[in-house]
């Protein structure tokens, strides 16, 4: 058992706090945001995440884990503090490092004893080293002992803490082998391959690895985009592709793109890092094009569709970026309500978890009460987001609340005969 601090009770960081108590660990987790701790301490979640309200619970009266603004109580006796605070982009697409910065100052601040600095953020390659000199500077080189080490987080939202108890592998970066070592006895009881290598290669990772993922889903949305043009399926052709085992099946649906706090943010910032220092990211310029141009392509369907947009009422399932969370940065959703409404329509949307945030980003949103209050009086329904709840939905009551009938099956999740057999006029993304 080891006595941690967590830094950040965001998604990385209440999920890496929480998993590690349920392992046995002594958390302490601390946030900047009173309110965020304050609730946290009445047992309510800042986030929607399947099983993580139950899995705090349990910990919290187990008296593993427990929540603090005090950076002086968070570290004290810690031999490890995790630092997962969020690293945005700012106007120019680099990570923004201010809430890291203010992480390892009050670190350095408030640690009296040698401590292992474990970083979670995704953050620029180097970072680890600027973040060694932060610590080592404020103190006047009179600060404890320390290391830093890399971790980078790959869980997911939705199924952030089955991610996180159940890695693929566990990336560790540090200049110092034992330290990274320690590190790795946290996850042992994960049984999940470790890899270790320098600070700067293990950033890389975390970042290679989502590029390569919003490379896959753009470079299918390109091929959904060209099967439209040719007659061809792309769900077949994803299918006949993810058999090939060089390929695989995974992160080969076309939709409306990639969104969330990751993708967006992180292609950006590679692209940022890249062409800072000389080299040319052609590649990602192009993947996050084709991301963008896939939300455009989404709203000048449902315009074709229905002639103008213009005093039109368009339905909209789902806002969150993704299914099982409430999580709306960057989301695809906002995006194309936004282009709807610049175009003239009135819009009203459901969501199961994402209501409340999506109306404080777009006030003149109109919020309904189900999939079929969000049908009633539609010209046309955009299913943006694939819920379960959104995946079987009685389509006969679904077209007697419509004015309209077209539907705009943005993740391909309906089927395309049933829907046409009942006289909407389905389209899906690259599906004839
Ligand atoms: N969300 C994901 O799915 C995911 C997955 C893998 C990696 N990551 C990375 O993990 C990091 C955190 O992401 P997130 O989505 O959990 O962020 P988040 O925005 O949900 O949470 C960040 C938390 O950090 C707190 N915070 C900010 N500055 C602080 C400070 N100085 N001291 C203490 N707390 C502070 C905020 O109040 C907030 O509660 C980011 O770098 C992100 O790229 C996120």
């Amino acid at each position: 058992m080891a006595k941690i601090c967590v830094i950040g009770t965001g998604y990385v960081g209440l999920v890496t706090g929480t998993c590690l108590s349920d392992m046995g660990n002594q958390v302490t987790c601390v946030d900047i945001d009173e309110d965020r701790i304050e609730q946290l301490n009445r047992g309510i979640m800042p986030i929607y995440e399947p099983g993580l309200e139950q899995l705090v619970k349990q910990n919290v009266e187990a008296q593993r884990l427990s929540f603090t603004t005090s950076y002086k109580e968070g570290l004290q006796d810690v031999e490890f503090a995790f630092i997962a605070v969020g690293t945005p982009s700012n106007d120019i697409g680099e990570a923004d490092l201010r809430y890291v910065q203010l992480a390892a100052n009050s670190i350095a601040k408030n640690m009296d004893h040698p401590t292992i600095i474990v970083n979670k953020s995704t953050v620029p390659v180097g970072t680890g080293d600027w973040v060694t000199e932060i610590i080592h500077d404020q103190n006047g080189g009179q600060t404890p002992e320390f290391t830093v080490v890399s971790n980078p987080e790959f869980l997911r939202e939705g199924s952030a803490i089955n991610d996180f108890m159940n890695p693929d592998r566990v990336v560790l970066g540090s200049t110092d082998q034992e330290s990274a070592n320690k590190v790795a006895g946290l996850y042992e009881a994960l049984r999940s391959p470790i890899m270790i290598t320098d600070l700067r290669t293990a950033e890389m990772i975390k970042y290679a690895s989502n590029a390569f993922l919003a490379t896959r889903i753009s470079f299918i949305n390109e091929i959904a985009n060209i099967c439209e043009s040719l007659g061809a399926d792309v769900r077949e052709v994803a299918r006949g592709m993810g058999m090939d085992k060089r390929i695989g099946p995974s992160f080969l649906d076309a939709g409306l793109g990639w969104g969330g706090s990751c993708f967006p943010k992180d292609v950006k910032a590679l692209t940022y890092m890249a062409t800072t220092r000389g080299a040319h990211p052609q590649l990602l310029q192009a993947v996050a094009d084709i991301n963008q141009n896939q939300r455009k392509r989404a709203v000048k369907k449902i315009e074709k569709a229905l002639g103008t947009l213009r005093g039109k009422k368009i339905g909209v399932l789902g806002l969150s970026f993704k299914p099982n969370t409430d999580d709306i940065r960057y989301a695809p959703s906002l995006d194309i309500i936004r282009m709807l409404l610049e175009a003239g329509a009135v819009v009203q949307a459901f969501d199961p978890q994402a209501m409340e945030a999506s109306k404080k980003e777009i006030p003149n949103l109109v919020l309904c009460q189900s999939p079929y209050d969000t049908a009633k009086g539609a010209d046309a329904l955009l299913l943006a987001t694939e819920w379960n709840e959104f995946k079987s939905l009685n389509f006969s009551k679904i077209k007697e609340e419509m004015h309209g009938n077209v539907l705009l099956d943005g993740r391909n999740i309906w089927d395309p005969e049933d829907l046409r057999g009942l006289g909407f006029e389905y389209s899906g993304i690259g599906v004839p």
